[in-house]
């Protein structure tokens, strides 16, 4: 029986994923907030499907569930992070971060980094970061992270996707002999929730999304494919079950060493 991670699995993909490998006989832990989506899947795989409430908009919540994961689960097969919120207008958390700068990169780094050791006693241990892989290094907003002015919901998704790419860069540099593969994936256009606060002309974009998007479980497949069977190199890269280069500049190490040093400056003053 494996154990699975699954951070936004009350929803969407991740939900998916999660009813996957609860009914194969895993054991799956999905993190989320809606209280009445998690309890319905609790109860949905009896011993083994647990979940565990939590905003990862907040690092203090973030660190206490990822300690409560290493306590309970001393090895851990998979982590798989498909928590995302979009956001028309910026908002910071209590904290004083930029709401999906938070979620969408700080909690993927805090949940990679952080369950590293309960993944490295797996027999084929894998971190899959569901997000948007490929973009060019321009995606990201350098000199303003956390979008303090000229904020937008679309881009700070796609930074985030970009941040995520570099972040898997650095995780598999600095885990030189580590086993813990790191996928970075795009599922494409997804009928999902596409949860999210918008604003009226994102609403009606994304409620075409929620239409036209490809079937949930046509998106899942390949991420199974991943998860089941992990791919030999540290760090890989699909765009929607294609493989993608990991090299060049989109992936410049150089970048993602600096991303990873802002990161753990800001983690460690709070
Ligand atoms: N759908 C697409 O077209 C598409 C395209 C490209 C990439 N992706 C990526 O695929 C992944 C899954 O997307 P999806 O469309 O399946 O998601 P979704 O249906 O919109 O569901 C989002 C999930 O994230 C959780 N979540 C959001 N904010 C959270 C927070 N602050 N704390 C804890 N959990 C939070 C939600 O749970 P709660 O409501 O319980 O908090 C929910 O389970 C995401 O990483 C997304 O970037 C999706």
């Amino acid at each position: 029986m494996k154990t699975i991670v699954i951070t936004g699995g009350t929803a969407g993909i991740g939900r998916y994923l999660a009813d996957t490998y609860v009914r194969r006989g895993d054991r799956v832990v999905v993190i989320g907030r809606n209280t009445v989506a998690g309890k319905k899947f609790q109860e949905s795989g009896g011993e083994r499907s647990h979940f565990i409430e939590a905003d990862l908009d907040l690092l203090s919540r973030n660190r206490e569930v990822i300690d409560e994961l290493r306590g309970a689960y001393p090895v851990i097969d998979a982590v798989v992070l498909c928590a995302r919120f979009y956001r028309s207008f910026r908002t910071e958390t209590a904290e004083g971060i930029e709401a999906t700068f938070a979620h969408f990169y700080l909690s993927r780094f805090l949940f990679g980094h952080d369950l590293r050791e309960s993944l490295e006693r797996a027999d084929s241990p894998v971190i899959v970061n569901v997000a948007g892989p490929g973009s060019d290094l321009s995606a990201a907003n350098w000199k303003d992270l956390q979008f303090t002015r000229h904020y937008s919901g679309g881009a700070a998704l796609g930074q985030g996707g970009k941040l995520n790419d570099l972040l898997g860069v650095s995780f598999a540099e600095r885990y030189p002999q580590g086993r813990t593969r790191y996928v970075l994936v795009h599922p494409g256009v997804t009928a999902t929730s596409q949860a999210g606060e918008y604003d009226p002309g994102t609403l009606v974009m994304v409620e075409g999304l929620r239409r036209y998007g490809k079937p949930i479980p046509v998106a899942a497949e390949p991420i199974i494919e991943l998860i089941d069977s992990p791919p030999s190199t540290p760090l890989s890269a699909y765009v929607e079950g294609r493989p993608i280069p990991v090299r060049g500049r989109p992936f410049d190490p150089e970048a993602a060493r600096s991303l990873d040093e802002y990161t753990r400056t800001l983690l460690a003053g709070r």
